[in-house]
């Protein structure tokens, strides 16, 4: 058995949950008893405008309901219910990347968030249930708009300041958008980017009826064009607003946000997410998985454009009532001190980060946190991909000093908030390992068959029984939404409907699972999901390439980075390949965003194949990453390709 480390003693005595007895206690109950241990949840954390008439609703399954009956408002559990105590308590420290600060209360947020509510409603006409989407920058204003849409009870549909033009505009037509919410832009690496341009050019090829208003926050102060009548000057706005708003009472199934991400195949799928199931496991999961307290200064490092950012970057800490830190810049920015340099400054006591950065400060700056006091730090966490033992060795004993420990949590866009994960009080940990899946969680290891595997042995990580923040469809899609997500792992039982991640994974020795990562065609590049087929897709629109395939190799920073198998058409032999590869990213910047790059182009004459014309994407995932194929090869159109192909990347590596 491996080293496994204990709960810190100090942090234990206060801790939600601080024994392994008491987890297990409660797993078992909430496994037993679901309806009685979500009840009693519901009942402690929701602040109810209306209480809810039953807590579960299976006779749709796997279309499931939670709470029905009930009314609530996410805005009101994140900012109003605490002003009676907490007003003048930090709800958000926010740094910039040039070191300016800002700190506003929770008195202030309600001021803003009210303000905000009443322009979407006054100004740009934002009804109750219309999509509005998000294109922002890491500002106050960012998560003062999300808070304010659900104040109103609009549906937000956040894009990642990262994506193109392209990816915006499919964004707004998927969800018929009629507002855009953006900035002018902001900064990175001491330099100012744009967004509002790239917004012009998604709505210049936007059918017309949709998205006529754009809202912009004005932070980089960067001229940018106006088009009058459709955009509107946020700071002029604000000045003339109430400062009051009466919340929208909202049912506990509305929904409260879409956030696109990738799958095996097709466009992104706009994952829709609920009120009272999602706000309750936002909550509840940031105060037990961070043991947040209500002198918790709480940093999520990820943007608000991906689920952490919503559920830990925004409202599960809000709701519980700590502050956040919210931090503009890249990382590294101006050195590889400033991670360490915000826990300093604004005694940050929870960090939540993604292996891939925690590996490029490591690589940066082996010994910047040794400069920095870092003894506020109380607990780390880490999300989005496995993390080596390296990595979390580095993170154990050079960021927590030894003392905090790491909860290594699982869960992803559909699941809302944790999944599995240690408690800082109670689970023994060790590198490399999410652990024990959370009480009323019901994570098992299955075959396709929905058998059990044995300890040891590679299965899929597949969620048995509902759970409040589960994402409730496919937006437009609820076919997708069975056939990706239930029809993959099935049961004799056809009442059982067995949720598969499309993760693998195992029980090691200690009976702790060990996510292995995607066994999809779904790629995990810096903690962020991308499907082979997207990148192919913008990669085939160049003139030269006639067929192409994607798959991921391993990377030392990244955790994957992509690999592109390139079939030239004829007379198209002689390219040079640098060139080539720049045209190509290129491409992938315009289609996708600059945060997906080929790091390999492998040009090959031509890809192996089913005889239905299938590319055997995971036979070229194993020769990318020089691993001897184990798939049958018996069923392969043209064999002798793969010799070729496996001769061509030895060289090319
Ligand atoms: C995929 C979900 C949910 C937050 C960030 C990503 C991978 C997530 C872990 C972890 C190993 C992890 C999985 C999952 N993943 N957390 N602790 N250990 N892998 O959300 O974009 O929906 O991606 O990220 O492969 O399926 P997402």
């Amino acid at each position: 058995m491996s080293k496994l480390y204990k709960p810190n003693s100090e942090l234990q005595k206060n801790a939600y949950i601080n024994s392994m007895d008491m987890y297990r206690q409660l797993w078992q109950h909430a496994d037993e008893q679901p309806e009685v241990y979500w009840d009693k949840l519901a009942k402690e954390k929701i602040n109810w405008i209306k209480p809810y008439s039953r807590v579960l609703n299976s006779s749709k399954a796997p279309f499931y309901s939670w709470f029905e009956g009930g009314k609530l408002n996410i805005a009101d559990q994140c900012i109003d219910r605490h002003l009676a105590k907490n007003s003048n308590k930090n709800a958000i420290i926010w740094e910039s990347e040039s070191g300016k600060t800002r700190k506003i209360t929770y008195k202030k947020l309600s001021v803003s968030v009210n303000k905000f509510a009443n322009i979407l409603i006054n100004d740009l006409g934002v009804k109750k249930g219309d999509r509005v989407v998000i294109y922002m920058p890491i500002i106050p204003e960012a998560a003062c708009a999300m808070l304010a849409c659900a104040k109103i009870g609009a549906i937000h549909v956040v894009v990642f300041g990262g994506f193109s033009a392209e990816v915006l505009r499919e964004r707004i037509i998927d969800t018929k958008a009629k507002v855009v919410i953006t900035a002018d832009g902001a900064y990175r690496h001491g330099k100012p980017y744009m967004l509002k341009p790239i917004v012009d050019q998604a709505l210049n090829e936007c059918p017309a009826d949709l998205c006529n208003k754009v809202l912009v926050v004005k932070h980089n102060k960067v001229e940018i064009p106006f088009i009058s009548g459709r955009d509107y000057d946020y700071q002029s706005l604000v000045k003339s607003q109430k400062s009051t708003f009466k919340s929208e009472p909202m049912d506990s199934e509305d929904i409260s946000f879409i956030l696109h991400t990738s799958g095996s195949t097709g466009k992104p799928k706009g994952i829709q997410h609920t009120t009272a199931g999602y706000i309750l496991w936002a909550q509840y999961t940031s105060e037990i998985v961070f043991d947040l307290k209500e002198d918790s200064v709480f940093w999520c490092t990820a943007d608000i454009g991906w689920i952490t950012g919503h559920t830990y970057g925004v409202y599960g800490p809000l709701a519980a009532g700590a502050t956040i830190v919210m931090y503009e810049g890249v990382l590294t920015y101006p050195d590889a001190g400033r991670c360490w340099k915000i826990i300093e400054k604004h005694h940050v006591t929870q960090l939540y980060t993604a292996p891939t950065a925690i590996r490029l400060l490591h690589k940066v700056g082996p010994n910047e946190p040794s400069k920095y006091d870092l003894s506020s730090l109380k607990v780390l966490g880490t999300v989005g991909e496995p993390i080596n033992p390296e990595a979390w060795l580095w993170y154990y004993n050079s960021v927590g000093g030894g003392r905090c420990p790491i909860v290594d949590t699982w869960w992803q866009t559909e699941t809302g908030g944790h999944m599995i994960s240690p408690l800082p009080g109670a689970t023994p940990i060790k590198p490399g390992s999410a652990t024990l899946p959370l009480p009323g969680i019901s994570v098992e290891i299955l075959d396709v068959n929905g058998t059990p595997v044995s300890q040891g042995s590679q299965g899929l990580l597949c969620i048995t029984k509902p759970w409040p923040s589960m994402f409730r469809s496919v937006w437009h899609d609820s076919d997708r939404y069975i056939k990706s997500y239930y029809d993959v792992v099935k049961s004799s039982d056809k009442n059982r409907h067995i949720y598969f991640s499309g993760d693998g994974a195992y029980y090691d020795e200690n009976g702790y699972i060990v996510v292995t990562g995607r066994t999809d065609d779904v790629m995990n590049i810096s903690g962020h999901r991308v499907s082979s087929a997207e990148v192919e897709s913008a990669i085939a629109s160049h003139l030269a390439v006639a067929e192409v395939a994607v798959v991921s190799q391993l990377d030392d920073i990244s955790g994957e980075s992509i690999v592109a198998y390139v079939v030239y058409h004829n007379n198209y032999d002689n390219l040079n390949m640098l060139t080539i590869l720049n045209e190509l990213n290129q491409i992938l910047t315009t289609e996708i965003g600059p945060i997906i790059k080929i790091k390999r182009l492998i040009i090959v004459p031509g890809l192996p194949k089913t005889r239905s014309g299938k590319v055997l994407r995971r036979l070229l995932r194993s020769i990318a990453r020089d691993e001897q194929p184990t798939q049958d090869l018996s069923t392969i159109e043209n064999p002798t390709i793969v010799k070729i192909i496996q001769d061509i990347s030895q060289k090319a590596s």
